[in-house]
C-alpha cells in the first residue's frame, strides 16, 4: 500500500524549554526530526513527504538537503491541527486522487517499521482509517477539585478498561481527513489528533492498532532522556535494526 507521509514540525517545544524547537535537538547523532523520518525515507511504499514548518524555521534546510524523497513544504499554524491541515491542503493541491496519508509527529523519534507495517495492514482493511495506540496500563486517579490549588488530592479511581492512548502515525485517506480538519477549523475547534477530527466529522470509524511502548512522544526533558537511551542502543529499540539510517 502506497502512502504520503505528513509531518507536523511547526511546534515550538515550549514544555521542553530548549534553546531551539525540540524537533531539531540532536539525540544519538541525529535530530529528532530525522529519527522520526528514518523509517519512512527507507520505505518504498512512501511516495513522498509533506512537512509543516514554522514560518521562521532556520533549521529545516539542513535536514531537507539529506532527503531524497519528493517533498512538499507548508507553513504551519497556531495549533498542531492547523499545521496538519495546511500540510494536507498543500498536498491536495499537488496530488491527484485520494492517497493514503500517514500523519506522524516530528516529536516521535522511536517509531518502529513493524508499527508502520501493522498500521498499513489495518488501513488496507479499513477505509475509515487506523491509528497506532496503546492500551492504558496504569491505574487512573481523578483529582479532586481543590479550591486552594495547593495539593492534588484523589477524588476517585477511574475505570481503565477500554481506554487507549493515541500515538502516531495515524493513517487516513487524504480527502476525508482534510475535510474533517477543515470542518473543525471552521467551527473553531482544534482536534488533538487526526482520529478526533474524523470522529467529529462522522467520516469514519478509525481502528485502534496496538503500537509499541517505545513510541514515546518527546514533551518533557525526561522524555528526551528516555529517547536518548532508546536511540543510543540499537538493541533497546525492538526492530530498530530494520530501520534504514536517514541519508546523511
Ligand atoms: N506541531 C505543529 N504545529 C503546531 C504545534 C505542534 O506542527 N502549532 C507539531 C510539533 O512540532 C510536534 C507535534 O506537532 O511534532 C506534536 O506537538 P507537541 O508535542 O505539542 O509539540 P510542541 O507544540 O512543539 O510542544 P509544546 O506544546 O510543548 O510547545
Ligand atoms: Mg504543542
Amino acid at each position: 500500500m502506497r502512502y504520503w507521509l505528513a509531518i507536523p514540525a511547526a511546534g515550538l517545544g515550549q514544555r521542553l524549554g530548549a534553546a531551539l524547537p525540540k524537533q531539531y535537538l540532536q539525540v544519538a547523532g541525529r535530530s529528532l526530526l530525522e529519527w522520526a523520518l528514518a523509517p519512512f525515507v527507507g520505505d518504498p511504499r512512501c511516495e513522498g513527504i509533506v512537512v509543516a514548518l514554522a514560518a521562521d524555521d532556520r533549521w529545516w534546510p539542513q535536514v531537507r538537503e539529506r532527503l531524497s524523497r519528493p517533498l512538499v513544504e507548508a507553513t504551519g499554524g497556531a495549533e498542531r491541527s492547523d499545521s496538519v491541515r495546511r500540510a494536507l491542503e498543500a498536498l491536495a493541491a499537488r496530488t491527484e486522487g485520494d492517497p493514503w496519508v500517514l500523519v506522524h509527529d516530528a516529536a516521535r523519534p522511536c517509531v518502529r517499521l513493524e508499527e508502520v507495517d501493522a498500521l498499513l495492514e489495518a488501513a488496507a482493511r479499513h477505509e475509515g482509517g487506523a491509528l497506532l495506540a496503546l492500551p492504558l496500563v496504569d491505574t487512573l486517579k481523578r483529582q479532586e477539585d481543590d479550591p486552594s490549588g495547593a495539593a492534588a488530592i484523589v477524588a476517585r479511581t477511574e475505570p481503565r478498561a477500554g481506554l487507549w492512548r493515541a500515538l502516531t502515525p495515524q493513517a487516513f485517506r487524504l480527502r476525508p481527513l482534510l475535510a474533517a480538519l477543515q470542518a473543525a477549523a471552521a467551527q473553531g475547534r482544534a482536534p488533538t489528533d487526526e482520529a478526533q477530527a474524523i470522529e467529529w466529522a462522522g467520516l469514519g470509524r478509525p481502528r485502534l492498532v496496538p503500537g509499541a511502548a517505545t513510541n514515546v512522544k518527546v514533551t518533557t526533558p525526561a522524555d528526551l532522556a528516555l529517547v536518548g537511551l532508546l536511540l543510543a542502543q540499537p538493541g533497546a529499540l525492538p526492530g530498530a535494526s530494520s530501520i534504514p539510517a536517514a541519508r546523511r
